[in-house]
């Protein structure tokens, strides 16, 4: 059932919550010009997002999957955060630590945006970790001058800082991200298809521990059916009006 005023529905629900979590995917940063994975503009040479983030591409030809990593973090680098971003960065402000941001995203950009507190499930492309001695450093350089970059300490073969398919989150902060939904009474799902494990799991895990789920997405996605409000459009436009006090 649509209510008649979706963004008035919206406001009345996160002004009621004790507690708010939301989870964040690569739509929210498509306003600042940063492509999604599974849009055609996110497709670079030809590579799908899944032939490149997994360790085995990474094993077959790492000046590659670092290439892609670097052109990446060159349109990354010339982004800024947008209205979306910025509403959370607010609600955050509003609610302290009753509210918990996770995102799929390794961009960098909600932090850019003010958010303090942010889980990031899949890591951060500005961190790389060396494959030999797991040292991890944040590199902020574009392009960085080496690909594959070398570790500065042992120089073994650095990685990005980033998890791959098949590989595990990082423990602590799936916890946190677990806890955070089963305690909120509301959780916003913006800008993510919906489609990969597990961070798709937390809108599942969120109604089974009562909370009301709320999408913000432009497309329909298999978490549409099952969520509590549905709102359809681009999150920097509609964030900000659900947000805004
Ligand atoms: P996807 O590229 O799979 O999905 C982006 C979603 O954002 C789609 O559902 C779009 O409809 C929606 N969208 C696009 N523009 C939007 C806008 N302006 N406002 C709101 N929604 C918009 O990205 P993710 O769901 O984040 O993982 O992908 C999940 C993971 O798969 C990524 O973290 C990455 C990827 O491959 C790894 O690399 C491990």
């Amino acid at each position: 059932m649509t209510p008649e005023n979706p963004i008035e529905q919206a406001r009345q629900w996160i002004a009621a919550a004790k507690r708010v979590a939301a989870l964040t995917g690569a739509g929210i940063s498509a306003e600042s010009g940063i492509p999604t994975f599974r849009s055609a503009g996110g497709l670079w040479r030809n590579f799908r997002a899944e032939d490149l983030a997994t360790p085995r591409a990474f094993a077959r030809d790492p000046k590659t999957v670092w290439e892609w990593y670097d052109w990446r973090r060159g349109l990354i680098a010339k982004a800024k955060p947008n209205l979306g971003h910025f509403a959370l960065a607010q609600l955050e402000q509003r609610l302290g630590d009753r509210f918990t941001l996770i995102t799929q995203n390794v961009d960098g950009l909600h932090n850019r945006a003010g958010s303090q507190r942010v889980l990031k499930l899949h890591g951060d492309i500005w961190w790389t970790m060396c494959i030999a001695c797991r040292e991890v450093r944040s590199d902020f350089r574009v392009p960085l001058p080496e690909l594959p970059p070398r570790c500065g300490a042992c120089g073994g073969m650095l990685r990005p800082g980033v998890v791959w398919f098949g590989e595990p989150l990082p423990g602590a902060t799936w916890e946190q991200a677990e806890e955070a939904v089963r305690q909120c009474e509301l959780l916003i799902v913006a800008g993510t298809s919906s489609i990969v494990y597990p961070a798709a799991s937390l809108a599942p895990l969120a109604r089974s521990h009562g909370a009301r789920v709320m999408e913000i997405n432009t497309e329909e996605t298999p978490l549409s059916g099952t969520a509590d409000l549905c709102l359809r459009g681009p999150s920097g436009e509609i964030l900000p009006q659900i947000i805004e006090s």
